[in-house]
């Protein structure tokens, strides 16, 4: 199951990718806008960060099907390393998916909201769809089960397309989609830090060095030993 970072902020991207097993991290127009860097110098330092292999998300902000295919030759060449290309999941983005696929550039398909979003996304040829779980459960809609729907979908009719859960408020919703069968979750920075956070845990540790510190003095194993 794939640990994708959703945001562009290459001080927290630095930390969950030196503490955390992060696989990539996505972005979109907004996240980036929330910088307020130059684009490409933003995209560039992110890729330091993460290295050549983890995948790197970017997406386009033409509508149209020529400039969205144009956009994507472009920012995958500028960037370099993994890209994949983040298309809405419009009449032109599902046209641009197919395009792209041809020219074997890899695309997420993004903005989705049903099961039937994601199918002719993943049967134009994107190798993900990102369903925004928030963001439907603010329609009043359930996205856990809009998760569970396309992941059945996926598997009963041999779709190779991968579900990278997206839009979370919070750890319990992304819990849920990982029991749904997504096979990747993006979320915010302080989501995925939630993930352990637990106040048993620290209290758990303290415990355990002050047991240790009352019978051998010493703070770790390494001076205990000597
Ligand atoms: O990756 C999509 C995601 O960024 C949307 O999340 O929290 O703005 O609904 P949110």
């Amino acid at each position: 199951m794939q640990l994708v970072i959703d945001s562009a902020n290459v001080e927290s991207i630095k930390r969950l990718v030196e503490y955390f097993p992060i696989d990539g991290v996505t972005t979109n127009p907004s996240i980036v806008v929330k910088e307020n860097k130059p684009f490409l110098p933003l995209m560039k330092e992110i890729r330091d960060v993460i290295g050549e292999e983890k995948e790197l998300f970017v997406q386009v902000i033409s509508t149209s099907a020529e400039d969205i295919v144009e956009e994507a030759k472009v920012i995958t060449e500028s960037i370099g390393g993994n890209i994949i290309i983040k298309v809405p999941v419009t009449f032109e983005g599902i046209k641009a998916i197919k395009r792209l696929k041809k020219v074997s550039i890899r695309t997420l398909a993004t903005t989705v909201y049903t099961p039937m979003n994601a199918y002719l996304a993943a049967k134009a040829g994107a190798e993900y769809v990102a369903p925004y779980v928030n963001r439907i459960d603010n329609l009043t809609g359930d996205g856990v089960k809009v998760v569970a729907e396309i992941t059945k979908i996926f598997t009963q009719h041999n779709l190779s397309c991968k579900v990278l859960a997206a839009s979370f408020k919070n750890t319990q919703q992304i819990q849920n989609v990982c029991l749904a069968g997504a096979h990747g979750i993006t979320a915010a920075p302080e989501l995925i830090e939630a993930f352990v956070n637990h106040p048993s845990i620290e209290a758990n540790v303290e415990q355990f060095k002050q047991d240790w510190i009352s019978q051998y003095g010493e703070e770790s194993i390494l001076t205990t030993i000597k």
